[in-house]
Protein backbone atom coordinates (compact mmCIF):
# COMPACT_ATOMS: atom_id res chain seq x y z
CA UNK A 1 0.00 0.00 0.00
CA UNK A 2 1.37 3.63 -0.53
CA UNK A 3 1.19 5.73 2.20
CA UNK A 4 -0.32 9.47 1.06
CA UNK A 5 -1.70 10.90 4.20
CA UNK A 6 -0.35 10.18 7.88
CA UNK A 7 -2.24 11.32 10.92
CA UNK A 8 -0.31 11.92 14.30
CA UNK A 9 -1.59 12.33 18.02
CA UNK A 10 -0.65 12.42 21.77
CA UNK A 11 -2.16 11.14 24.28
CA UNK A 12 -2.39 9.96 28.07
CA UNK A 13 -0.22 12.48 30.70
CA UNK A 14 1.42 14.85 28.37
CA UNK A 15 5.58 14.75 28.71
CA UNK A 16 8.08 17.23 27.70
CA UNK A 17 9.37 16.37 24.54
CA UNK A 18 6.19 15.27 22.53
CA UNK A 19 6.31 18.33 20.62
CA UNK A 20 10.03 17.37 19.47
CA UNK A 21 8.39 13.75 18.54
CA UNK A 22 5.29 15.41 16.88
CA UNK A 23 7.73 17.79 14.76
CA UNK A 24 9.89 14.73 13.54
CA UNK A 25 6.90 12.72 12.45
CA UNK A 26 5.84 15.92 10.45
CA UNK A 27 9.29 16.80 8.60
CA UNK A 28 9.91 12.94 8.30
CA UNK A 29 6.56 12.75 6.45
CA UNK A 30 7.20 15.79 4.48
CA UNK A 31 10.96 14.89 3.67
CA UNK A 32 9.00 11.83 2.27
CA UNK A 33 6.08 13.70 0.50
CA UNK A 34 3.43 12.60 2.84
CA UNK A 35 0.97 14.59 3.92
CA UNK A 36 0.44 15.03 7.59
CA UNK A 37 -2.45 15.68 10.26
CA UNK A 38 -2.33 16.35 13.58
CA UNK A 39 -5.07 14.70 15.74
CA UNK A 40 -6.09 17.08 18.61
CA UNK A 41 -6.75 15.83 21.93
CA UNK A 42 -6.03 12.04 21.58
CA UNK A 43 -8.34 9.80 20.81
CA UNK A 44 -10.95 12.37 21.15
CA UNK A 45 -9.76 14.02 18.32
CA UNK A 46 -9.64 10.73 16.39
CA UNK A 47 -13.28 10.32 17.51
CA UNK A 48 -14.62 13.90 16.21
CA UNK A 49 -12.60 14.77 13.78
CA UNK A 50 -10.60 16.97 15.69
CA UNK A 51 -8.16 17.26 12.93
CA UNK A 52 -5.70 20.10 11.65
CA UNK A 53 -3.11 20.18 8.62
CA UNK A 54 0.55 20.17 9.90
CA UNK A 55 3.65 21.16 7.46
CA UNK A 56 7.09 22.21 8.19
CA UNK A 57 6.40 25.42 9.31
CA UNK A 58 3.61 25.01 11.71
CA UNK A 59 5.75 22.78 14.00
CA UNK A 60 8.50 24.99 13.55
CA UNK A 61 10.18 26.29 16.79
CA UNK A 62 8.09 23.60 18.76
CA UNK A 63 11.28 21.47 19.74
CA UNK A 64 12.22 23.24 22.68
CA UNK A 65 8.34 23.83 24.28
CA UNK A 66 7.18 21.68 27.00
CA UNK A 67 3.42 20.31 26.67
CA UNK A 68 2.35 19.23 23.56
CA UNK A 69 0.68 21.35 20.72
CA UNK A 70 -2.11 18.74 19.90
CA UNK A 71 -3.29 19.03 23.57
CA UNK A 72 -3.73 15.83 25.27
CA UNK A 73 -6.69 13.36 26.67
CA UNK A 74 -7.47 10.17 28.39
CA UNK A 75 -10.01 8.81 25.99
CA UNK A 76 -13.11 6.22 27.77
CA UNK A 77 -15.47 6.93 24.48
CA UNK A 78 -11.96 4.88 23.06
CA UNK A 79 -12.22 2.45 25.24
CA UNK A 80 -15.24 0.89 23.66
CA UNK A 81 -16.25 -0.50 20.92
CA UNK A 82 -18.26 2.08 19.33
CA UNK A 83 -15.32 4.36 20.19
CA UNK A 84 -13.10 2.62 18.18
CA UNK A 85 -15.78 2.05 15.25
CA UNK A 86 -15.88 6.06 15.29
CA UNK A 87 -12.31 6.42 15.37
CA UNK A 88 -11.97 3.77 12.22
CA UNK A 89 -14.62 5.53 10.26
CA UNK A 90 -12.94 9.30 10.86
CA UNK A 91 -9.42 7.49 9.81
CA UNK A 92 -11.19 5.85 6.29
CA UNK A 93 -12.93 9.26 5.80
CA UNK A 94 -9.73 11.23 5.83
CA UNK A 95 -8.11 9.19 4.31
CA UNK A 96 -5.53 8.58 7.04
CA UNK A 97 -2.78 5.50 6.06
CA UNK A 98 -1.82 5.47 8.72
CA UNK A 99 -1.50 6.56 12.79
CA UNK A 100 1.29 7.62 15.01
CA UNK A 101 0.70 7.58 18.62
CA UNK A 102 2.43 8.60 21.28
CA UNK A 103 2.15 8.68 24.77
CA UNK A 104 2.04 5.80 27.58
CA UNK A 105 0.70 2.08 27.83
CA UNK A 106 -2.97 3.18 27.72
CA UNK A 107 -1.85 4.98 24.15
CA UNK A 108 -0.53 1.47 23.00
CA UNK A 109 -3.65 -0.06 24.38
CA UNK A 110 -5.54 2.04 22.28
CA UNK A 111 -3.30 1.74 19.14
CA UNK A 112 -3.73 -2.05 19.46
CA UNK A 113 -7.29 -1.77 19.50
CA UNK A 114 -7.12 0.37 16.12
CA UNK A 115 -4.24 -1.66 14.51
CA UNK A 116 -6.90 -4.68 15.13
CA UNK A 117 -9.87 -2.90 13.26
CA UNK A 118 -7.26 -2.46 9.95
CA UNK A 119 -5.78 1.29 10.84
CA UNK A 120 -1.73 0.84 10.71
CA UNK A 121 -0.41 2.48 13.64
CA UNK A 122 2.76 3.16 15.12
CA UNK A 123 3.58 3.67 19.21
CA UNK A 124 6.15 5.93 20.50
CA UNK A 125 6.99 5.69 24.16
CA UNK A 126 6.37 9.20 26.13
CA UNK A 127 5.48 9.13 30.10
CA UNK A 128 7.63 10.88 32.74
CA UNK A 129 7.43 7.58 34.49
CA UNK A 130 9.32 5.68 32.46
CA UNK A 131 6.95 1.92 32.58
CA UNK A 132 7.18 1.32 29.10
CA UNK A 133 8.82 -2.37 29.85
CA UNK A 134 9.76 -2.79 26.26
CA UNK A 135 11.97 0.12 25.94
CA UNK A 136 14.90 1.18 28.68
CA UNK A 137 13.72 5.39 27.67
CA UNK A 138 10.42 6.99 27.41
CA UNK A 139 10.49 10.30 26.06
CA UNK A 140 9.80 13.05 28.40
CA UNK A 141 11.56 11.09 31.60
CA UNK A 142 14.93 12.60 31.55
CA UNK A 143 13.42 16.28 31.53
CA UNK A 144 11.05 15.80 34.34
CA UNK A 145 14.23 13.80 36.20
CA UNK A 146 16.13 17.02 36.02
CA UNK A 147 13.57 19.35 37.04
CA UNK A 148 12.46 17.17 40.27
CA UNK A 149 16.62 17.34 41.13
CA UNK A 150 16.62 20.99 41.01
CA UNK A 151 13.72 21.33 43.04
CA UNK A 152 15.38 18.77 45.49
CA UNK A 153 18.47 20.57 45.47
CA UNK A 154 16.79 24.48 46.05
CA UNK A 155 14.66 22.35 49.00
CA UNK A 156 18.18 20.79 50.24
CA UNK A 157 19.41 24.43 50.55
CA UNK A 158 16.68 25.70 53.47
CA UNK A 159 16.35 21.70 54.89
CA UNK A 160 20.23 22.20 55.63
CA UNK A 161 20.27 25.44 57.05
CA UNK A 162 17.33 24.47 59.66
CA UNK A 163 19.12 20.97 60.26
CA UNK A 164 15.52 19.31 58.77
CA UNK A 165 14.15 16.33 57.62
CA UNK A 166 11.95 16.44 54.08
CA UNK A 167 9.74 13.98 52.69
CA UNK A 168 9.25 14.80 48.82
CA UNK A 169 6.93 12.97 46.72
CA UNK A 170 7.70 11.94 43.63
CA UNK A 171 5.01 11.10 40.68
CA UNK A 172 5.84 8.01 38.80
CA UNK A 173 2.27 6.39 39.46
CA UNK A 174 2.62 2.62 40.03
CA UNK A 175 6.32 3.14 39.38
CA UNK A 176 9.09 4.04 41.08
CA UNK A 177 11.95 4.36 38.32
CA UNK A 178 11.91 8.35 38.66
CA UNK A 179 11.75 8.62 42.12
CA UNK A 180 14.89 5.96 42.28
CA UNK A 181 16.56 8.08 39.46
CA UNK A 182 15.97 11.18 41.67
CA UNK A 183 16.87 9.64 44.67
CA UNK A 184 20.06 8.82 43.67
CA UNK A 185 20.84 12.00 41.65
CA UNK A 186 20.18 14.00 45.22
CA UNK A 187 22.11 11.72 47.37
CA UNK A 188 18.52 11.24 49.09
CA UNK A 189 19.04 9.52 52.73
CA UNK A 190 16.40 6.85 51.57
CA UNK A 191 14.25 6.10 48.56
CA UNK A 192 10.88 4.63 48.95
CA UNK A 193 9.79 2.54 45.81
CA UNK A 194 6.83 0.62 44.84
CA UNK A 195 8.34 -2.16 43.81
CA UNK A 196 10.42 -3.06 47.12
CA UNK A 197 9.03 -3.97 50.44
CA UNK A 198 9.13 -1.58 52.86
CA UNK A 199 10.12 -2.10 56.06
CA UNK A 200 9.93 1.54 57.68
CA UNK A 201 11.95 0.73 61.14
CA UNK A 202 15.01 -0.60 58.52
CA UNK A 203 14.46 1.41 55.32
CA UNK A 204 13.66 5.21 57.02
CA UNK A 205 14.13 5.16 60.91
CA UNK A 206 17.71 3.12 60.71
CA UNK A 207 19.00 5.14 58.06
CA UNK A 208 17.94 8.68 59.29
CA UNK A 209 20.19 7.89 62.69
CA UNK A 210 23.03 6.26 60.77
CA UNK A 211 23.06 9.19 58.99
CA UNK A 212 22.64 11.58 62.74
CA UNK A 213 25.43 9.25 63.46
CA UNK A 214 27.56 9.96 60.44
CA UNK A 215 26.99 13.62 61.42
CA UNK A 216 24.34 14.67 59.31
CA UNK A 217 21.87 17.30 60.63
CA UNK A 218 19.67 17.10 57.72
CA UNK A 219 17.98 14.29 55.81
CA UNK A 220 15.68 13.92 52.50
CA UNK A 221 13.84 11.11 51.95
CA UNK A 222 12.13 10.25 48.33
CA UNK A 223 9.17 8.52 48.29
CA UNK A 224 7.43 7.55 44.79
CA UNK A 225 3.54 7.91 44.56
CA UNK A 226 2.81 4.95 43.87
CA UNK A 227 5.13 3.67 47.48
CA UNK A 228 2.97 5.79 49.68
CA UNK A 229 2.31 9.80 50.18
CA UNK A 230 4.33 12.13 51.49
CA UNK A 231 2.02 13.50 54.10
CA UNK A 232 2.14 9.70 55.98
CA UNK A 233 5.52 8.79 55.68
CA UNK A 234 6.29 12.37 57.48
CA UNK A 235 3.79 11.96 60.15
CA UNK A 236 4.97 7.83 60.83
CA UNK A 237 9.10 9.55 60.67
CA UNK A 238 7.36 12.26 63.43
CA UNK A 239 5.80 9.19 65.82
CA UNK A 240 8.98 7.46 65.74
CA UNK A 241 11.86 10.03 65.93
CA UNK A 242 12.56 13.36 67.30
CA UNK A 243 12.30 15.29 64.20
CA UNK A 244 9.31 17.32 62.65
CA UNK A 245 9.46 17.03 58.54
CA UNK A 246 8.70 18.84 56.00
CA UNK A 247 6.14 17.95 53.54
CA UNK A 248 6.89 18.66 49.58
CA UNK A 249 4.99 17.35 46.94
CA UNK A 250 6.46 18.03 43.37
CA UNK A 251 3.31 17.13 41.70
CA UNK A 252 2.95 18.65 37.70
CA UNK A 253 5.71 20.59 37.64
CA UNK A 254 7.77 17.86 36.88
CA UNK A 255 5.75 17.42 33.41
CA UNK A 256 6.79 20.63 32.23
CA UNK A 257 9.23 22.69 31.21
CA UNK A 258 11.40 23.22 27.79
CA UNK A 259 12.98 19.32 27.12
CA UNK A 260 16.46 18.30 27.82
CA UNK A 261 19.09 17.81 24.64
CA UNK A 262 18.68 14.54 25.30
CA UNK A 263 14.79 13.99 25.32
CA UNK A 264 14.25 16.24 21.95
CA UNK A 265 16.86 14.43 20.27
CA UNK A 266 15.64 10.96 21.23
CA UNK A 267 12.18 12.21 20.49
CA UNK A 268 13.49 13.41 17.16
CA UNK A 269 15.15 10.37 16.10
CA UNK A 270 11.96 7.93 17.46
CA UNK A 271 9.36 9.96 15.42
CA UNK A 272 11.70 9.70 12.15
CA UNK A 273 11.48 5.85 13.13
CA UNK A 274 8.08 5.87 13.62
CA UNK A 275 7.10 7.44 9.92
CA UNK A 276 9.68 4.94 8.17
CA UNK A 277 7.82 2.07 9.67
CA UNK A 278 4.80 3.45 8.69
CA UNK A 279 5.70 3.97 5.19
CA UNK A 280 7.26 0.10 5.39
CA UNK A 281 3.54 -1.01 6.07
CA UNK A 282 4.23 -1.90 9.90
CA UNK A 283 1.40 -1.84 12.14
CA UNK A 284 0.85 -2.74 15.96
CA UNK A 285 4.30 -2.12 16.50
CA UNK A 286 6.53 -0.19 19.38
CA UNK A 287 9.54 2.21 18.78
CA UNK A 288 12.15 1.33 21.85
CA UNK A 289 15.58 2.38 22.78
CA UNK A 290 18.49 0.59 24.58
CA UNK A 291 21.29 1.44 24.54
CA UNK A 292 21.95 4.05 22.42
CA UNK A 293 20.26 1.91 19.54
CA UNK A 294 16.71 1.79 18.07
CA UNK A 295 14.52 -1.02 17.26
CA UNK A 296 10.55 -2.09 16.72
CA UNK A 297 8.95 -4.17 18.72
CA UNK A 298 5.13 -5.84 18.49
CA UNK A 299 2.89 -3.91 20.88
CA UNK A 300 1.25 -6.83 22.30
CA UNK A 301 4.56 -8.68 23.36
CA UNK A 302 5.93 -4.68 24.42
CA UNK A 303 2.72 -4.59 26.52
CA UNK A 304 3.14 -7.96 28.39
CA UNK A 305 6.36 -7.47 29.40
CA UNK A 306 7.71 -6.60 32.59
CA UNK A 307 10.55 -5.02 34.67
CA UNK A 308 11.66 -4.03 38.08
CA UNK A 309 13.89 -1.15 39.71
CA UNK A 310 17.41 -2.60 39.04
CA UNK A 311 19.35 -4.54 41.93
CA UNK A 312 22.25 -1.88 41.24
CA UNK A 313 20.07 0.62 41.85
CA UNK A 314 19.03 -0.48 45.68
CA UNK A 315 22.64 -1.78 46.26
CA UNK A 316 24.21 1.39 45.07
CA UNK A 317 21.65 3.33 47.00
CA UNK A 318 22.42 1.49 50.42
CA UNK A 319 26.24 1.65 49.97
CA UNK A 320 25.83 6.03 49.21
CA UNK A 321 23.80 6.04 52.33
CA UNK A 322 25.74 4.48 54.26
CA UNK A 323 23.88 1.58 55.29
O1 LIG B 1 1.60 9.13 33.83
C1 LIG B 1 2.11 10.40 34.06
C2 LIG B 1 1.60 10.94 35.35
O2 LIG B 1 2.15 12.24 35.54
C3 LIG B 1 1.85 10.08 36.59
O3 LIG B 1 3.16 10.21 37.08
C4 LIG B 1 0.81 10.60 37.53
O4 LIG B 1 0.44 9.61 38.48
C5 LIG B 1 -0.35 10.90 36.61
O5 LIG B 1 0.19 11.08 35.31
C6 LIG B 1 -1.12 12.13 37.00
O6 LIG B 1 -2.20 12.24 36.14
P1 LIG B 1 -3.12 13.54 36.00
O7 LIG B 1 -2.42 14.48 35.08
O8 LIG B 1 -4.39 13.03 35.44
O9 LIG B 1 -3.25 14.14 37.36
Amino acid sequence: MSVKRIGVLTSGGDAPGMNACVRAVVRTAMYHGVECYGIRRGYNGLISGDIIKLDERSVAHTINRGGTILYTARSKEFMTEEGQKKAVSTCKFLGLDGIVAIGGDGTFRGARALSSHGINVIGIPATIDNDICCTNYSIGFDTAANTAISCIDKLRDTMQSHERCSVVEVMGRNAGYLAMYVGLAVGATAVLVPEEKIDFEKDVIEKIRQARFNGFTHYMIVVAEGAGSAAEIAAKIKAAIDLDPRVTVLGHIQRGGAPTGRDRVNATKMGYLAVELLLAGKTNRVVCTSQGSFRDVDIDEGLSMTRSIQNMEVNVLDAMTGI
